[in-house]
């Protein structure tokens, strides 16, 4: 059987999913669980991008050992030079550089000629080559560019020292058997090409991402670039657990495999959609809620009889155990260091401790506490990014025939501010007075709150998304009080905003 390279583009593709920002922290976090996950390369982000981006895949290439980390880079010295400094430190090393080659974007976009745009991977190419060997480049809008430029774009670039292929379907405009067939073509049109991985990069716009992928990979692609809980640009990209598990399930029609360790993929998943806000839909394959719940009563019945009646996966699979009480107010701050290591987590021993006074604090609330309950607090009151406003005191008055009231204390650095406001709900009114007390206001875009776990006393979350000037950002917070939890989720979607774009 051959591998399939598993190339993780959660962190850069991932991460330009609209609303989504994450610090440098919850990258690492991200980065540490992804090698855990035993992910083949890490797409750490694109450098010249920002400087945060920068800092993060420098980081990244500095701690995470074992996968390869990979930069991205248009075909620009100056993008080439900057991932490439980036990505340094790290032990195994990619420059991923693209340029589009499909008609609309090289007349439109980039408003070049062939002869240029062939000109420009080239060179593009034979920069990266100079900072390292693997050099992976990607034709953006591959699936809309006309074959025969294709053929020649990868025969030239393979020329020239690429490593990978990939080609995108930037829009997520192929269908299944259209795309394995051009990866067919390219296998016997490419004179050179049995020198270079063929890889695939499959947007989900017509939710075709997945089978888009699996069917390449049926033509001889042999790496696939997706992201946990397929999240990113748009519709998002090819799930990486759906691949991972279509791969493992079926290997009777793959003949392949991949090194990923499945049993970490729900804690992954749990992770990114923790950090992101991208809430997982309860019906996504795999990681959702519902996916290996069985409800109606056939189903039971002939499950109960012989499980492989109706479940072609087992939660254990992919790490869903039975949610278990792991830990109580009794338990001591070692049995929640081996937790959160199990779960993904390396803190520091000054983490550990505010780890373990919001645990207490928790289990003072809260008989049992859950794995998601740990996930939650770490996430929310140990990694957070550096906050400008923190959430001091919240007093609401709401009910049936009264007018929604709140007043709230907000702590800005040293300074405290404090209003009160009242709208047509406690939330609005909550929302209201932080507007008035920081002085900057934003429109919430959408708002939603969950339980964490199942029982009456849970966690609640609540994810918001708010719109300040041209962008829009996802704030999380929990707390066993929805109320204060809905507060909490307003003013980390403001720090955010605040930390990125300023006041
Ligand atoms: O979708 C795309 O084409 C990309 C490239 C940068 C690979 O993300
Ligand atoms: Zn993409």
């Amino acid at each position: 059987m051959e591998k399939v390279y598993i190339f993780d583009t959660t962190l850069r593709d991932g991460e330009q999913s609209c609303g989504v920002s994450l610090s440098i922290k919850e990258k690492l976090d991200i980065a540490r669980q992804l090698a855990n996950l035993g992910v083949d390369i890490i797409e750490a982000g694109f450098p010249i991008a920002s400087h945060g981006d920068f800092e993060a895949v420098q980081a990244i290439a500095e701690e995470i050992d074992g996968p390869v980390i990979a930069g991205l880079a248009r075909v620009l010295p100056e993008d080439i030079e900057r991932a490439a400094s980036a990505i340094k430190p790290a032990k195994r090393r990619r420059l991923h550089i693209f340029l589009a080659t499909s008609k609309i974007h090289m007349d439109y976009k980039l408003k070049k000629s062939k002869e240029e745009i062939l000109k420009m991977a080239v060179e593009g190419v034979k920069l990266a080559k100079s900072f390292t060997d693997d050099v992976e480049f990607s034709p953006e809008d591959a699936s809309r560019t006309e074959k025969s430029f294709l053929y020649e774009v990868l025969e030239a670039t393979i020329s020239a020292g690429a490593t990978t292929v990939n080609i995108p379907d930037t829009v997520g405009y192929a269908m299944p058997a259209e795309f394995g067939t051009l990866i067919a073509d390219i296998k016997r049109a490419v004179k050179n090409i049995g020198k270079a991985i063929i890889s695939v990069h499959c947007h989900n716009d017509l939710g075709m991402a997945v089978a888009n992928s699996l069917s390449a990979v049926m033509n001889g692609a042999r790496q696939v670039e997706c992201t946990m809980n397929g999240i990113g640009e748009r519709a998002g990209n090819a799930s990486l657990d759906e691949i991972v598990m279509a791969i493992k399930i079926r290997p009777d029609l793959f003949q392949l495999f991949t090194e990923v360790n499945t049993q970490h993929i729900y804690k992954t998943s749990k992770m990114v959609s923790g950090y992101t806000g991208m809430v997982v839909q309860p019906n996504k394959a795999v990681v959702g809620s519902n996916a290996l719940a069985h409800s109606s009563g056939i189903h039971q019945d002939g499950f109960l009889k012989e499980r492989t009646t109706y479940e072609i996966m087992r939660p254990e699979d992919i790490g869903l155990a039975e949610s278990k009480i792991v830990l109580t107010k009794l338990s001591g701050r070692h049995a929640l260091k081996k937790r959160l290591q199990d779960l993904g987590f390396s803190l520091t021993d000054e983490e550990l401790s505010c780890a373990f006074k919001a645990f207490k604090e928790l289990a003072d609330k809260k008989k049992e506490i859950f794995d998601a309950d740990i996930q939650a607090l770490i996430e929310d009151e140990v990694h957070i990014p550096p906050e400008r406003f923190k959430l001091d005191y919240l007093y609401v008055s709401c009910g049936t025939g009264t007018i929604p009231t709140a007043t709230i204390r907000i702590k800005d650095g040293e300074r405290l501010v404090q209003e009160v406001a009242w709208g047509n709900g406690p939330i609005d009114a909550i929302y209201l007075a932080i507007d008035k007390a920081i002085g900057i206001s934003s429109k919430l875009k959408d708002y939603s709150v969950s339980a964490l776990t199942g029982e009456k006393e849970a966690i609640g979350e609540v994810v918001v998304r708010i719109e300040r000037g041209v962008k829009e950002i996802t704030g999380r917070g929990i707390s066993t009080d929805i109320i204060e939890a809905s507060a909490k989720a307003y003013l980390s979607a403001i720090n955010r905003s605040v930390q990125n774009q300023g006041f």
